[in-house]
């Protein structure tokens, strides 16, 4: 198996979380559908744009001859992992809030993971990855705020004296 660059690895971890996020949002959509509607269609609109950004993270990884298979390799390996950890963190009692819950760690995990492969690039200097970049990252931190926004809106309404 080819080694692959840092650059390689984390281009990699943002793909394997963009195919997590997608599944993740679809998930979560439905558990909140019966409390807000609105908040559900919001997840579903980012699951589509976890797929668009699986969609343009693919196509650059395409490009590395020689690479490619080691790097979609680890790109699924992150997605595993990521997938684990929702499953373990929303057992069959998780409710909506629980849900968005989970996201805002997600959300907030994709915000930070892109922020470091633009640093990274800021030396590598591919014109590619700092057009992506440019991209996903605004999409990202608008995802974390509203998936933080939704929990905020779901928690409002819950009485914090019932049963949980
Ligand atoms: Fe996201």
């Amino acid at each position: 198996m080819a080694e692959i660059t840092t650059l390689e690895e984390k281009l990699a971890e943002v793909t394997g979380l963009a195919r997590a996020a997608k599944d993740l949002s679809e998930k979560v959509a439905g558990m909140v559908e019966e409390d807000d509607e609105g908040i559900a269609s919001q997840l579903r609109r980012m699951s589509e744009e976890a797929a668009e950004t699986d969609e343009r993270c693919s196509a650059i990884i395409d490009q590395r001859e020689g690479k490619k298979t080691a790097i979609l390799e680890k790109a699924q390996e992150t997605k595993s992992e990521a997938s684990e950890m929702a499953d373990t963190y929303l057992g069959d009692d998780a409710d909506g809030l629980d849900g968005l819950e989970f996201m805002t760690m997600a959300e907030a995990g994709e915000v930070g993971h892109w922020a470091i492969l633009g640093k990274l690039n800021e030396k590598a200097g591919e014109s590619e990855i700092a057009e992506l970049v440019e991209w996903a990252l605004p999409i990202q931190e608008r995802h974390f705020s509203e998936v933080k926004e939704g929990s905020l809106a779901l928690a409002g309404e819950e009485d914090p004296d019932s049963e949980s």
